[in-house]
């Protein structure tokens, strides 16, 4: 099978214009293949940063990219979107792009697309499943309500509030109502009931505080009967609660879950104070008011069931649109977890099953201003937390088909450590020496000659450098082409700026 090529841009003459573009004619379509800059979509299987300041042209080239990947492979995206610029990416541009297009040789900019006409791109793009989630989705089928199941949040991300010594408390809390939620989870499948968990595991806990640990234990094994909770033979929506052992050892394993989650549960009580309950479910139902968290089994499963029936190849996640930044962190810390555990569940299926069975896909998590969420020093437990979580996928994402692509306009305020994990690297434009200092080496530049990188201080927007396996192992210069979806994030109209009001 010959391997697909990823249009990511024009090639440049020396003074950096797209050579095709200069002649007055020029058509979007009837250029030649080495007008074009490709990279093959082999190249792109590695952790990616593109660097470059703000107005530089990063989130077009972005969507850009964006777009080639998901009409030239079958990879599935996850876009962490902070400006909403792809907002509307399920809308394709009108077909004035195309037919319009043209290089604008006095600003030196032009929005030049490839394909001849709309309709090509369309055909394309509207095969793709799409999703925009977001706090408030208006009521159109391509958005889809922020929902984060509790137990999936990171514990960290809400102790900063809570004294250091009373941190390992509130981790038992979680670690109990994990417990809880997993044996619910069973139970309501089996029994095709629902529960709240919040409630459900205040129920239990009030159990320990009246009695002592034995009451509690003899609850839930009353509760969480495993001759009871035996899944019936074959039955397939219970899939998503096991894990892959569970499926493969049947019912001895199973009921071994079942009662080393009931010893967790009872474990970790042990270590709950009332004040450590009462700030945890205080803060649950805090975010559970402001609509953001899960807590219904019945709710979660029918989620999972549909997702699972619809595979989404892009899910693009509305961050201004959740009030806070804790409730941004919480957002994004569930999606790490979930994809985390989602990777790692099918490679473990993989290994033992037949590979003409295995149809994974690379999946690609991508953070625009990167530096706000992977920061170079986290100022508290949550960002701590989150950078983590983003290290561990960096360092052994690989293996598993998970790979990030990073987006700052500051290299020097990022992690250095995801950084230099990046081995496909764009600079577009940079303000000054001493960014492109830094930038030089914390993205490992040392082999690219000078003068080359020196060019990203001249660049007008939408020229980029290529660094690494996508530009052949050396570098390359492009003139990145258009992005094709609507763009979401509007600046401010310039006129607003010039004329009196
Ligand atoms: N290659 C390009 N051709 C034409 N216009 C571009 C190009 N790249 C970016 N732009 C325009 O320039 C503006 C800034 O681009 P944007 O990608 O938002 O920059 P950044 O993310 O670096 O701040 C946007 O209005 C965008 O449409
Ligand atoms: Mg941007």
């Amino acid at each position: 099978m010959t391997e697909s090529q990823l249009v990511l841009g024009w090639e440049l003459t020396p003074t950096l214009e797209p050579r095709y573009w200069l002649d007055i004619n020029s058509k979007s379509g009837h250029q030649s293949d080495l007008d074009l800059v490709r990279v093959p979509s082999s190249s792109i299987a590695t952790h990616t940063a593109i660097i470059a300041q703000s107005g530089s042209g990063k989130s077009f080239f972005l969507g850009r990219f964006l777009e080639e990947i998901l009409i030239k492979t079958k990879c599935r995206c996850i876009v962490l979107d902070p400006n909403a610029d792809f907002k509307k990416v399920h809308e394709v541009a009108s077909a004035q792009l195309w037919e319009d297009a043209s290089y604008d040789i006095l600003k030196r900019k032009g929005k030049l697309p490839h394909e001849s006409s709309r309709d090509e791109f369309n055909a394309d793009w509207s095969k793709i499943p799409i999703r925009i989630f977001t706090a408030k989705p208006p009521p159109h089928s391509a958005y889809g309500q922020i929902q984060i199941w509790w137990p999936s949040i990171g514990i960290d991300l809400i102790s900063d509030d809570v004294e250091p010594m009373l941190r390992s408390e509130l981790y038992h809390c979680h670690r109990f109502v994990n417990a809880i939620a997993h044996l619910s989870e069973i139970r309501c499948a089996v029994k095709k009931t629902s529960c709240e968990i919040l409630n459900e595991s205040s129920k239990f806990l009030n159990l320990l505080r009246t009695g002592n640990s034995d009451t509690l234990r003899a609850a839930l094994q009353a509760d969480f009967n495993v001759a009871d909770l035996t899944p019936p033979k074959g039955a397939k929506d219970l899939d998503w609660i096991y894990e892959p052992y569970g499926q493969l050892f049947g019912k001895i394993m199973f009921s071994q879950k079942v009662n080393n989650r009931i010893q967790v549960a009872v474990t970790a009580a042990k270590y709950i104070s009332e004040p450590i309950e009462n700030f945890y479910f205080s803060k649950a139902r805090e975010f559970h008011a402001a609509g953001i968290i899960e807590t219904s089994i019945h709710n979660v499963r029918e989620a999972r069931l549909k997702s699972s029936a619809l595979p989404l190849r892009l899910e693009v996640i509305d961050l201004p649109s959740l009030q806070d930044r804790s409730a941004r962190f919480l957002a994004i810390s569930s999606i790490l977890n979930n994809e985390w555990e989602r990777v790692r569940r099918e490679w473990n299926i993989s290994l033992h099953g037949n590979p003409q069975d295995d149809n994974r896909v690379p999946t690609f998590i991508i953070i625009d201003e990167a530096h706000n969420l992977i920061p170079h020093t986290p100022r508290n437990n949550a960002e701590n937390s989150l950078r983590e979580q983003f290290r561990r996928i960096i360092a052994e994402g690989r293996k598993y088909g998970l790979f990030l692509i990073l987006v700052s306009q500051r290299p020097d305020k990022l992690d250095p450590l995801i950084v230099s994990e990046c081995e496909n690297r764009a600079l577009m434009k940079l303000n000054s020496s001493s960014v492109l200092t830094s930038a030089r080496t914390l993205l490992g530049l040392d082999e690219i000659p000078s003068r080359m990188i020196e060019k990203c201080l001249e660049f007008p927007t939408g020229r980029a450098l290529l660094v690494g396996p996508w530009a052949n192992g050396g570098s390359k210069l492009l003139f990145s082409a258009a992005r094709r979806t609507v763009e979401g994030g509007r600046d401010l109209r310039p006129e607003y700026w010039s004329i009196p009001y």
